[in-house]
C-alpha cells in the first residue's frame, strides 16, 4: 500500500516540477508562503495549521528599504472573525515583532527544542493576523536609512499597507485593527493618525484603508505623565519602601519630572524643557532609579534586580527584565537558524536579535508631541481600547488610569463618574476591569505583565471581543448596583445564537455556561462551528474527521483523492501556465491564482501530514519538491555558509563553498539537524547601516 502511495506523490512530483521546467511562473504571493517549520507536522494539529505567508516586502527599491512580516490566516475561521486584518508592532523602538508572534499573540510559541508548538489562544483565530518588523533596522526588516521621526515611521509604515495590499488584493477591504504594545503606543496613534488623513484626502473610496480600531496593550503614549506612576505603582507594589535609605533621592527626580509635567500643562516652560518631546530626561530616570535603589546585592546573580516588565519576577541588574521572556532564550536560536530563515522566506538579513540600539539611537523624535495629544482626534472617528497588564511596572497601569483623567476627549475630560470600573467576566473567572466612555475603553489585565497575551493568550484574545462589541453586560449577582461585562471563547456566543435559532427560545446568558469540566473549550467550540460552517473548504479533511471509516478505506479513499487531486493541479497547473503566460501584470494576476495557493497549502498540509503519519524518511519529500518549485529553497548564497569557529566579522568571506552548503541543507532533514548539534550563529552578510549617532540619547530602559 504504501509502496503505491509513494509511487504516486513520486509522479505527481515529477508532473508539477516537469511543468516548473517548463515554465516558471509563480504568483507573486507564492514567493511569501511558509510551507514547513521545525516541529510543524509534529506539534501542531494539523486542522490548526494556519495558512502562512513570511518575507521581506520591499518599499523603497532605492534606498532598499525592505519591511518583514509574517502573516498568519486560521483554515477554519469563525464567523466573526472574518474580513478582519490585525497588524502587530512591538515596541521598544527597534524591538522585533517576532515577540509578538512567537511569544504572545501568534499560534505558534518556540519550545527547548527549537520547534514550534501551538498557543490555543491565538489571536489569528479572531481575524488574519500579521506581525510587521518596523521601522527599518528592527528584526528582519531593513534599509540604508534609519527614521528618525515618528512621521517618517508612520510614512513608511502607510508604503507597507500599499505593498501589502497590492500583494494580497483579496485583503483592501478587510477592516483593519491596530495592536501593539509598549513604544507602540507612540507608532500606532501616529499611524492611525496617518491612515485617516490619508482616507480623508483620498478621493478613490476603494483606495481607503478600512481602519475599525485600535488596541495598545501596555502602552508608552504619554510617557512624561506615566513616568510619574512609577513611585506610587513601586510602593504599592511592594517594590521599593520609605525605609529605603536612598528613598529621598528617588523622591527628588520624581518631584522633577512632576515639575515639568505641570510646566508642559501649565504652558509656562523654563529654559531647556520641551513640550514637542515624547519624553524627557529626568522623568525617563525615574524608573532607572528605582531600579538601582531596589537592588539587592545579597541575592544569587540573577535575582537581584525587580524585572521591570513584571514585578513578581527577578533578573540580573542592570538588566531588570531584558533577559524575559524566558522563551526569548528559544526564540533567539530559532530566528536565527539557517534553515528556519529559509522556511521563512528571509533573505538578507542581520542576526536577529530582540532589540535594536541603532534604531532606539536614530529614532529621536526632536518636536515631535507624545502620541497621547493624538488620541482626542482619533477617538472622534474610531474606539480604543488601552490594556494594561497589571503586574508590569515600566508601563503600568496606574500611568494609563492617570493619563486618561487628565485627557480631553469627544467633549469631555476623563471618565465620568457613571463610567465606574466593571469586572470583566471570563469563563467564569473575574480577568480584569474595565472603563468605557466615549469611543475609549480601559482595560485592567489581572495576573499579566508587560506582555499581556504572554502570560494570558485566550483573556488577552477576548479583548478583541471588547473592541467589537461581541459581550454581554449583566447586572452583578452579588450587587445589583453593579454591572459585569462578559465576553465567551471564539465561536461561544455563535452557538448560542444558533441553539437560540434552532430552539425558537431566547437563551438566558446566565444560565448557559461553556461545558463544564472541558478545560478546551476554545477548541472545542471552534470544531463545533467548523462543523456548522458548510465546511466547503476542503472535502479532504473529511475522510479524516470522520471515525467510521476505517484505516484501510480511509487509505485507499485517500489514494484515491490523491490522484485526482494530482490530476487536478496538474490541469489546473497547465491552464494557470497559460493564463499567465498572456501578457497581463503580475500584480493582477487575478483571484483564480490566488484560489489555487490557499488550495495548494492545503493540500500540501494534508500530505504532509500523511507523511508524519507514516513516519518515513522522506517525510519531507513533496514539501521539499513544492519548495523546489516555489523557490523557496534555491540556496543560491542567499546565507553567507557558517564558519566552523571564528564568528568575528570578515570571517564570513572565507567560509566554505557555498554549494557545500546547499548540499548539506538539502539532504538532510532539517528538525533532525536542529535536534543534534547546537546551532552555530550565523554570520552576518552585514546591511550597510549608516553611522550611528552618539551615545546620547540611548538611555533609559527598553519598552518592548
Ligand atoms: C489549550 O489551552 C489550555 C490552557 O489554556 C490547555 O489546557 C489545553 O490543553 C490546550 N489545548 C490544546 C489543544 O492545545
Ligand atoms: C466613536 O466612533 C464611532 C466609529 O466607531 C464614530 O462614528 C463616533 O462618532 C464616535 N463617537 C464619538 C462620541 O465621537
Amino acid at each position: 500500500m504504501k509502496l503505491i502511495y509513494y509511487f504516486i506523490t513520486a509522479i505527481c512530483q515529477i508532473l508539477t516540477v516537469s511543468a516548473l521546467v517548463t515554465k516558471r511562473g509563480t504568483s507573486a504571493k507564492d514567493e511569501y508562503l511558509v510551507t514547513s517549520l521545525p516541529g510543524l507536522f509534529h506539534n501542531i494539529p494539523q486542522e490548526e495549521i494556519p495558512l502562512m505567508f513570511s518575507g521581506q516586502l520591499e518599499l523603497y527599491p532605492e534606498n532598499k528599504t525592505h519591511y518583514y512580516f509574517w502573516k498568519y490566516v486560521d483554515n477554519h475561521k469563525v464567523e466573526k472573525a472574518k474580513g478582519k486584518t490585525i497588524f502587530w508592532l512591538n515596541g521598544g523602538p527597534g524591538c522585533s515583532s517576532m515577540d509578538g508572534a512567537l511569544m504572545e499573540a501568534g499560534p505558534f510559541r518556540v519550545n527547548k527544542q527549537g520547534e514550534v508548538t501551538y498557543n490555543n489562544g491565538s489571536w489569528h483565530k479572531a481575524g488574519d493576523i500579521v506581525f510587521v518588523d518596523q521601522p527599518a533596522g528592527t528584526g528582519f526588516s531593513y534599509s540604508d536609512d534609519y527614521d528618525e521621526t515618528l512621521a517618517a515611521v508612520v510614512h513608511h509604515f502607510i508604503r507597507f499597507l500599499e505593498k501589502y495590499y497590492e500583494l494580497f488584493p483579496e485583503d483592501s477591504e478587510n477592516e483593519i485593527i491596530l495592536a501593539g504594545e509598549s513604544y507602540a503606543g507612540q507608532y500606532i496613534p501616529y499611524i492611525a493618525e496617518g491612515i485617516l488623513n490619508r482616507n480623508k484626502d483620498s478621493q478613490d473610496e476603494s483606495s481607503k484603508f478600512n481602519l475599525k480600531g485600535l488596541l495598545i496593550g501596555n502602552g508608552w503614549i504619554a510617557p512624561n505623565e506615566q513616568s510619574l506612576s512609577y513611585l506610587p505603582y513601586s510602593v504599592q507594589a511592594g517594590i521599593l519602601k520609605k525605609e529605603n535609605p536612598n528613598w529621598t533621592s528617588v523622591m527628588h527626580q520624581h518631584e522633577k519630572c512632576q515639575n515639568i509635567v505641570n510646566q508642559i500643562n501649565g504652558g509656562t516652560l523654563e529654559e531647556g524643557v520641551n513640550a514637542n518631546d515624547v519624553v524627557s530626561r529626568e522623568c525617563e530616570q525615574v524608573l532607572n532609579l528605582i531600579l538601582k535603589v531596589t537592588l539587592d546585592n545579597d541575592a544569587a546573580k540573577n535575582q537581584q534586580c525587580v524585572n521591570m516588565y513584571d514585578f513578581t519576577l527577578k533578573d540580573s541588574y542592570p538588566s531588570c527584565g531584558m533577559n524575559w521572556p524566558p522563551d526569548l532564550e528559544y526564540v533567539n536560536p530559532f530566528l536565527n537558524d539557517k534553515s528556519v530563515l529559509n522556511q521563512l522566506n528571509v533573505k538578507l538579513h542581520q542576526l536577529w536579535s530582540e532589540c535594536s540600539g541603532p534604531v532606539g539611537r536614530h529614532l529621536r523624535n526632536k518636536n515631535t508631541e507624545p502620541a497621547v495629544s493624538l488620541l482626542p482626534g482619533i477617538l472622534e472617528k474610531i474606539p480604543i481600547i488601552l490594556f494594561n497588564g497589571n503586574r508590569d511596572i515600566i508601563c503600568n497601569y496606574i500611568g494609563t488610569e492617570n493619563f486618561i483623567k487628565n485627557l480631553e476627549w469627544n467633549g469631555a475630560k476623563g471618565f465620568p463618574e457613571e463610567a465606574k470600573a466593571q469586572d470583566w467576566k471570563y469563563e467564569d473567572e473575574i480577568v480584569g476591569y474595565i472603563r468605557s466612555a466615549r469611543n475609549l475603553t480601559f482595560v485592567n489585565v489581572f495576573d499579566a505583565s508587560h506582555m499581556v497575551p504572554f502570560d494570558k493568550p485566550h483573556v488577552s484574545r477576548s479583548i478583541i471581543d471588547l473592541l467589537l462589541g461581541e459581550y454581554d453586560e449583566k447586572v452583578d449577582e452579588k450587587d445589583d448596583d453593579k454591572k459585569i461585562i462578559e465576553t465567551y471563547p471564539l465561536g461561544y456566543k455563535k452557538e448560542e445564537e444558533q441553539d437560540e435559532q434552532e430552539n425558537g427560545s431566547k437563551p438566558s446568558v446566565g444560565v448557559t455556561k461553556p461545558d463544564e469540566g472541558e478545560d478546551d473549550t476554545d477548541s472545542e467550540s471552534d470544531d463545533d462551528s467548523d462543523d456548522d460552517s458548510k465546511n466547503e473548504t476542503d472535502e479532504l479533511s473529511l475522510t479524516n474527521k470522520n471515525p467510521e471509516i476505517s484505516n484501510t478505506t480511509s487509505r485507499v479513499t485517500r489514494l484515491i483523492q490523491l490522484l485526482v487531486i494530482c490530476i487536478i493541479i496538474w490541469g489546473v497547473y497547465i491552464l494557470y501556465l497559460s493564463y499567465r503566460a498572456r501578457p497581463s501584470s503580475i500584480i493582477k494576476s487575478g483571484p483564480s491564482s490566488k484560489k489555487k495557493n490557499v488550495q495548494w497549502a492545503d493540500q500540501l498540509r494534508m500530505f504532509q501530514d500523511e507523511d508524519a503519519v507514516n513516519r518515513q524518511d522522506n517525510s519531507n519529500f513533496l514539501s521539499k519538491a513544492y519548495n523546489k518549485i516555489t523557490g523557496h529553497s534555491d540556496a543560491k548564497v542567499r546565507y553567507t555558509p557558517t564558519p566552523s569557529e571564528d564568528i568575528e566579522m570578515g570571517s564570513a568571506t572565507t567560509g566554505p563553498d557555498p554549494v557545500e552548503f546547499v548540499i548539506n541543507s538539502d539532504d538532510e532533514e532539517e528538525y533532525q539537524v536542529r535536534q543534534e548539534a547546537p546551532l552555530p550563529e550565523l554570520p552576518l552578510p552585514e546591511l550597510p547601516l549608516p553611522d550611528l549617532p552618539s551615545e546620547e540619547g540611548s538611555k533609559g530602559p527598553v519598552l518592548k
